[in-house]
């Protein structure tokens, strides 16, 4: 693949703060990726950079600099050809020289090249290098936003709408009718409604069940539907305890919340239950809830294949939460992808709370096959566009089964 011109430029997220857009050129071709952002973040992801005054410029003058020369002089065949080159060319192990923000942006663009040379969907050149067989995910859909997201409105970050109907059509029509219910029975309830980060509702209440209460009366009514949460509890530590609605939980206690939770709502999964930090906690949940319950790592793991190698030895989660911009290359995410189903658990794929209209995302849960996909509430239009792009999806692997 001979790239013959490279441009980037700031765009915004759906916080507004600035990001990085990426197009490469070939004779052929041109591809565009750009890349979100977190907040509630694991200490170990692969550094974003950022220059002081929150823009990316050096991170677009790295791409259209120092990549963009090396692509010119190199022809790459495949995209972990070209990741490899990457990490060595930035020569860090966080990837903060060159930006992981940069380098994810020419990783994610070239593989639609490759996609559109060989004439075949994203999803099919990802399921293609990875050796994964391609499926629909559930839609992990954060109904409810809290934490970091949200002003701690709610303590927990994400209230978590999980649907797997037959088809992705099916779940995301049942996606929108329930947030559209959901919405009516907040407006009844409460006079201010705000809305979080990932395009949820952020409901304030004065207990930690409510919000659960309100999704029970949502999942009773569909067979295919079922209640999860993404306590990102790294923001939820404060010393050696945890605070939820200014209410102090010790380790042990938190774990008895949790269990009584699982007990009376069924939660199909639960995400960051602890603190990055707290590994013991994530092993006591895991032995304890496991066998009922979903524990997806996050913060804890960050997309990182020798993180996610020390929590199968640990055991600390039985599945993990993947971000490709937590380790900055699509090889290395696909890396990720193999350390966990090497280990016989369940990969769910998540966007930012900071989002782009980029759909990757939507193409590699797919590609994967991946248990699930976290793209956020519905009142987002760069959420929806994830939504859509698996609709779309579903329609090419019709076509190309036929
Ligand atoms: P972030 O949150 O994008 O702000 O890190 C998402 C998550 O915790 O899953
Ligand atoms: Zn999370």
């Amino acid at each position: 693949m001979h790239i013959n011109r490279v441009s980037a430029r700031t765009i915004s997220d759906t916080r507004g703060r600035k990001t990085i857009e990426t197009t490469l050129f070939t004779d052929e071709f041109e591809a565009t990726a750009s890349i979100p952002s977190g907040k509630s973040t694991g200490s170990k992801e692969a550094k974003e950079l950022r220059d002081e005054d929150g823009s990316v410029t050096t991170a677009i003058h790295n791409v259209t600099g120092e990549i963009a020369t090396v692509l010119s002089e190199h022809n790459f065949s495949t995209i972990r050809e070209l990741d490899t080159f990457l990490c060595e060319l930035d020569g860090t192990q966080d990837k903060s020289r060159l930006g992981a923000n940069a380098i994810l942006s020419v990783s994610i663009a070239m593989s639609r090249l490759f996609a559109q040379e060989a004439h075949i969907p994203l999803w099919r050149f990802i399921a293609d290098t990875a050796g994964t067989t391609p499926a629909s995910p559930r839609l992990f859909v954060n109904v409810m936003n809290g934490g970091a997201h949200a002003g701690f409105r709610l303590p927990i970050q994400e209230q978590i709408l999980v649907i797997g109907e037959k088809t992705l059509k099916e779940s995301v029509t049942v996606a929108h009718e329930a947030f559209s219910e959901l919405g009516d029975m907040l407006r009844n309830e409460l006079v201010d409604l705000p809305m979080g980060d990932e395009g949820g509702y952020s409901p304030s209440f004065d207990t930690i069940e409510r919000p659960f209460e309100l999704l029970s009366t949502i999942v009773s009514k569909r067979n295919n539907t079922s209640i999860a949460i993404d306590s990102a509890a790294n923001e939820l530590l404060d010393g050696n305890e945890y605070v939820l609605l200014k209410k102090r939980y010790t380790p042990t206690q938190l774990l008895e919340l949790y269990t009584q939770l699982v007990k009376r709502f069924h939660f199909h999964a639960i995400e960051d239950p602890f603190a990055e930090s707290d590994k013991q906690s994530f092993a006591e949940i895991t032995k304890k809830l496991g066998k009922e319950v979903i524990i997806i790592g996050d913060d804890l793991i960050v997309t990182n294949p020798k993180l996610i190698e020390d929590a199968v030895e640990h055991k600390y989660i039985n599945a993990t939460l993947i971000k490709p911009n937590q380790i900055g290359t699509v090889s290395q995410t696909i890396d990720a992808v193999h350390k966990t189903y090497d280990a016989g658990w369940r990969a769910v794929v998540s966007h930012r709370s900071g989002e782009t209209y980029d759909t990757f995302i939507a193409d590699l849960a797919y590609g994967i096959g991946a248990h699930g996909i976290k793209a956020g509430g519905l009142a987002q239009q760069q959420r929806l566009a994830k939504y859509e792009r698996l609709r779309t999806i579903e329609c090419e692997a019709t076509e190309l089964s036929d």
